[in-house]
């Protein structure tokens, strides 16, 4: 696994420290967010505590809740802090890097259970208090005690503080357990790596928290799978890796084959292939930790060559003799015996094939029969590897060990086999369910302390606990002179005939009438049936198991000749040589049993757990197929048995269910009482006796103790939960709301505050701004009074910027002020005296332009009409005072239509051309009767008509002239040249439209200048030789008659503006 550590000096700032202030902050999140996750996820997986089931002495009950779990791949259960841990048979993805940082310095039960939840609490309880702990991983065979002790170590490994030094012990700690598997661990149908020997394992810690050095202690290493292996199992996988992965001159040099098959101790079980193991790559990495853990090379040779005898042994054949005795021939097995052990060939045959025995004073060799001899050998190969796995367990001890003296605190990791039952139980049965039975008995000595000093330190008086104490049972097995061992050891011991049903038979005697021992002798009827006459029954803690005696003493005895021990003293092997030290006991002492020995180092192992604080893992297993997602009931109902959970609980529930310190409980449940929210001012157990009071709880529910409140009944806590599940709703709408609320109202002061800086700030700049302009104006001002005091003087500083100003204002009042028409001559700006000049400049330029501008818009007819119009004008302006009236108005082309003419007339004068006519009012000549008649120019004359009658006809050439007065009449007097008295004089005639009438006629007639404008009086003829007058004057009103001196009286109104005629 490739291990990356969290990287802490290791002085100054310890783990502790960094842990608290790494996650202070996300520490407080998490408990608000987890805090007594057990409670809040209950009902979706199960309980997360068993100790808060409410039918917690029910098997059914604590078998449903892990079934829950199990199913939703939650496979860790609590009871109070032990775990409980269910094989998943599969990655579930929660032992990574961010698992163990989520678990590392959080409480226990803030989180999910995890068995990094324990391993950390394990390591700061270790901290806080500088005393040493133990984990005991309990479970039958592939319920996954060597995964746990694994994972816990691994999380060591990443969590504790790192140094290069630190390192290096944590990569020695790491590897060897592979070094360890490799040589214990071996197949079997339960379990493909499963670990033959009890293992307890030492962290020793330093007062920072650093992993200084560990150390190994190995527990009965089941030896006789070295030389046979049930169907399906193997031997220990060292034998496979060597064969399968060692290099090709190691193999040689050991005298080996690439091929299991060659071996006969490697093929006991028909099973030399597991698809699950690669002991290729395993061989690599054991090579590796061998190195990294500092065995030297010599060592690592010595090693495989005694890993490469015993298959050499293995294949040792013998032969019998003509008298049955066991013989060698000179096989090559022995030769490389010889060669790899260091001892003679020779010495090796005898060793293998006589046994020493002592007649009198004298020791003689006596020889084996082929079944002696094959014994013998298979017990040569165990004890071989049996104390080279010793050997090997010292050597790590020795690269673990710790040589600082300074003080140290322990971690021990206890992977023990569990209780077994098998259809057939025997020796080795027999000694793990007694260490089962043992440790059984620390437990409930420990928790039961434990339980005890809790309720001492908090003043809660103790209530005695109703449970089964397994003592009677340690004491049935253990017990010196009575106990089962001792009567095996006896029966070992003693001379004479000793076997098995001997051994049984002296049970029979001494332990009958125990009530937790039966054999078929001393059954009842009833039971009787289930026993068979070589069987004795024992009724554990965690049921009956029925004892096959078969083995019983051999397996007991274990033993190994002592010449052949001689033999191994000789050994040149470094490892083989100091396995069988010259100063082992002889033979005259027995050495001790098996049972005996491991009864003492069980003896040993509880001094060793009993001085420390105890953590529980029982782990079990889903199904017997290692099968991901199968659980079993009736397996796992026999495990929960088998591992004393029921024991467990009931012991952990025989007060109280739940206890909590009172800061913890206060700042959970406070918001269900008025008064403990949201502040509480008092300590924190008033805090929590309040709470409780309004909640309700009844005297005999809980318990008040020093620093922690002790709930009876899990059904109490949970309606307290329930009731804040409800109230945390509530209390979360109100917080919103204030929160909201809080929000908004820093949002608006905000705002309020932008926006009295935005209006300040637009108020000075608007202030500014005014100040500025009036300071401008102020001085415009100035300038313009200085320019108008100074207008009329020579132009100077000044003046100059005034005057440009009256200049432009004038130009641009004059452009809206200038004369619509050129005719208007009133319409100009008074100019003031700087711009007279210019004014006239612009006035007359104006004029022109206007004048040009009206002349290049006349179109030529009006052109035309204009010129005669400007004839008009050089004949009357300003002689006659009508004339001005009649400029505006337009001359036409003639006043009576052609049809309006008569038609007689028309024809009469049409050769002639007509270009104008005029209806005219004639005066007689005689008494100036008026008459209406047409006047019409043709291109030679002039008629004047009445209807079809030419009244007169004038020719141009006769016309001597024509006279209007200068008054505002419409009078005028054609004088016509009479030769004779007939023909008719000149023609007084009133015509409306006398000035267009008279230009036409000058037009006509080609005759410019013969009309005549006469001021007071015209004199006409009336035939030739005889005259008349026309008199004009202005009067009141237009009055035409014969006044008294026989004159016509033309009197017309002055017209108004004599200005006007003038222009
Ligand atoms: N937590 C786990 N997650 C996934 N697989 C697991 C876990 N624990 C155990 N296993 C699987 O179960 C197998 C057996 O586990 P392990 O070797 O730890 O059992 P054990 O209890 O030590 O058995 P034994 O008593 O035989 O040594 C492992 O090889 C692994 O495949
Ligand atoms: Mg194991």
């Amino acid at each position: 696994m490739q291990i990356t550590t969290r990287k802490t000096g290791h002085s100054g700032t310890g783990h502790m420290k960094t842990l608290k202030h790494v996650s202070l902050e996300e520490r407080c999140n998490r408990i608000l967010r987890d805090m007594e996750g057990s409670l809040t996820a209950r009902d979706r997986v199960g309980i997360q505590d068993f100790v808060l089931l409410d039918a917690y002495t029910s098997e059914s009950a604590v078998l449903d809740n892990l079934r829950k779990r199990f199913n939703e791949n939650l496979i860790y259960t609590y009871i109070g802090t032990l775990l409980v841990s269910v094989n998943p048979y599969k990655e579930l993805g929660i032992y990574t890097k961010k698992q163990m940082d989520i678990y590392m310095g959080v409480n226990f039960f803030e989180l999910p259970p995890h068995i990094y939840a324990l391993a950390d609490n394990v390591y700061r309880t270790m901290l806080t208090e500088t005393n040493n702990h133990f984990i005991l991983i309990s479970g039958e065979s592939g319920a996954g005690k060597t995964e746990a002790s694994k994972k816990i170590l691994q999380f060591y490994a990443v969590s504790c503080p790192s140094t290069k030094l630190l390192d290096n012990v944590r990569d020695r700690l790491l590897l060897s357990n592979p070094v360890l598997e490799a040589f214990g661990n071996a197949k079997t149908l339960k379990n493909d790596n499963s670990s033959r020997f009890g293992k307890y394992m030492d962290i020793q810690f330093d007062h920072m928290g650093g992993a200084v050095g560990g150390h190994i202690l190995s527990y009965l290493l089941e030896k006789s799978r070295v030389v046979h292996q049930n169907h399906g199992e193997r031997s220990f996988h060292i034998f496979y890796q060597l064969v399968e992965g060692g290099e090709e001159d190691l193999l040689r040099w050991l005298g080996l084959e690439r091929n299991c098959q060659r071996y006969s101790y490697l093929v006991q079980g028909e099973c030399a292939k597991v698809s699950s193991v690669n002991d290729k790559s395993d061989w690599k990495t054991v090579r590796k930790a061998l190195s990294v853990i500092e065995f030297s090379e010599s060592n690592i040779e010595s090693l495989f060559a005694i890993i490469a005898s015993v298959l050499h042994l293995g294949n040792v054949t013998f032969v019998a003799d003509s008298q049955g005795y066991a013989t060698l021939n000179n096989s090559p097995e022995i030769h490389w015996l010889s060669k790899l052990l260091g001892i003679p060939a020779q010495v090796i045959q005898v060793g293998l094939t006589h046994r020493k025995i002592e007649a009198r004073s004298e020791e003689v060799l006596s020889p084996f029969t082929v079944d002696q001899a094959v014994y013998a050998k298979d017990a040569l190969a165990k004890a071989i590897y049996g104390r080279t796995f010793t050997w090997l367990v010292n050597e790590l001890n020795e690269s673990l060990a710790n040589k600082d003296s300074s003080r140290k605190t322990v971690i021990g990791l206890l992977d023990i086999y569990g209780f077994e039952v098998f259809s057939v139980n025997s020796f080795e049965q027999f000694c793990i369910n007694y260490c089962n039975e043992k440790l059984q008995q620390l437990f409930i000595q420990l928790t039961l302390k434990s339980e005890q000093e809790e309720y001492e330190m908090e003043g809660i008086e103790w209530e005695s606990v109703p449970y089964f104490n397994n003592k009677i049972i340690c004491d049935l097995v253990e017990e010196k002179f009575k106990g089962i061992i001792s009567v095996l050891d006896e029966e070992c011991l003693r001379p004479g005939e000793a076997t098995d049903m001997t051994f049984l038979e002296k049970l029979e005697e001494k332990m009958g009438g125990h009530p937790h021992f039966v054999t078929h002798k001393l059954a009842d009827q009833k039971t009787r049936k289930t026993l068979e006459r070589g069987d004795f029954r024992l009724l554990h803690y965690a049921g009956e198991v029925t004892y096959s005696v078969v083995g019983f003493l051999d397996k007991n005895n274990d033993l190994l000749y002592r010449n052949i021990k001689e033999v191994m003293r000789q050994s040149k092997n470094a490892i083989v040589k100091h396995c069988f030290p010259s100063t082992e006991p002889d033979s005259k002492k027995r050495p001790e049993t098996v049972a005996t020995q491991f009864k003492s180092s069980l003896v040993g192992l509880t001094e060793i757990l009993m001085s420390k604080e105890p953590w529980y893992v029982r782990c079990m297993k889903p199904n017997e197929g290692k099968q991901p997602g199968l659980f079993d009931d009736v397996l796992v109902r026999h495990q929960v048995k088998y591992l004393g959970l029921m024991e467990h609980l009931r012991v952990r529930r025989a007060g109280f269910a739940y206890r909590r310190r009172y800061e913890i409980f206060l700042q959970r449940y406070k918001p269900l009482c008025p008064d403990t929210w949201p502040n509480w001012k008092g300590t924190a157990a008033e805090g929590v006796e309040c709470l409780v009071k309004h909640l309700g709880y009844k005297p005999d529910e809980y318990k008040m103790g020093r620093t922690k409140i002790f709930i009876r009944h899990p059904r109490t806590l949970f309606a307290t939960e329930d009731a804040f599940e409800v109230c945390k709703h509530e209390l979360a709408t109100r917080i919103q709301a204030k929160y909201k609320g809080y929000r908004v109202k820093g949002d608006y002061m905000r705002q309020r505050q932008a926006a009295t800086k935005i209006e300040t700030c637009w108020r000075g700049m608007k202030a500014r701004r005014e100040r500025e302009k009036r300071a401008w104006a102020v001085k415009v001002i100035k300038r313009f009074i200085k320019g108008f005091m100074t207008r009329n003087q020579p132009a100077c500083v000044d003046n100059t910027e005034y005057l440009a100003f009256v200049r432009q204002n004038y130009l641009t009042r004059l452009k809206e002020n200038l004369p619509k028409t050129v005719v208007d001559k009133n319409t100009w700006l008074t100019p003031p005296p700087i711009m007279q000049e210019a004014s006239q400049m612009l006035r007359k330029l104006y004029t022109r332009h206007m004048v040009r501008r009206y002349v290049q818009g006349i179109m030529t007819e009006r052109k035309a009409q204009l010129q005669i119009k400007g004839l008009t004008s050089s004949i009357f302006k300003g002689t006659k005072e009508n004339y001005p009236h009649s400029v505006g108005i337009p001359f036409v082309d003639t006043r009576i239509s052609e049809e309006d003419i008569h038609i007689k007339v028309y024809q009469m004068i049409r050769q002639e051309r007509i270009k104008y006519s005029v209806p005219v009012v004639k005066y007689d000549r005689n008494g100036f009767r008026p008459r209406f008649r047409q006047l019409i120019y043709t291109g030679s004359a002039a008629y004047l008509v009445e209807e079809a009658k030419i009244k007169q006809r004038v020719e141009f050439n006769n016309l001597k002239g024509v006279s209007v007065s200068t008054l505002s009449d419409n009078f005028l007097i054609l004088h016509v040249q009479c030769e004779d008295i007939k023909q008719k004089g000149d023609l007084v005639l009133q015509c409306d439209y006398l000035f267009e009438a008279l230009t036409k006629l000058c037009l006509v007639a080609n005759k410019h200048n013969f009309i005549k404008v006469v001021q007071g009086s015209v004199k006409f003829d009336i035939q030739p030789g005889r005259e008349g007058f026309v008199d004009f004057k202005s009067g009141q009103e237009t009055m035409i008659y014969r006044a008294k001196n026989g004159h016509l009286m033309v009197e017309s109104t002055r017209t108004k503006s004599r200005a006007m005629i003038q222009n």
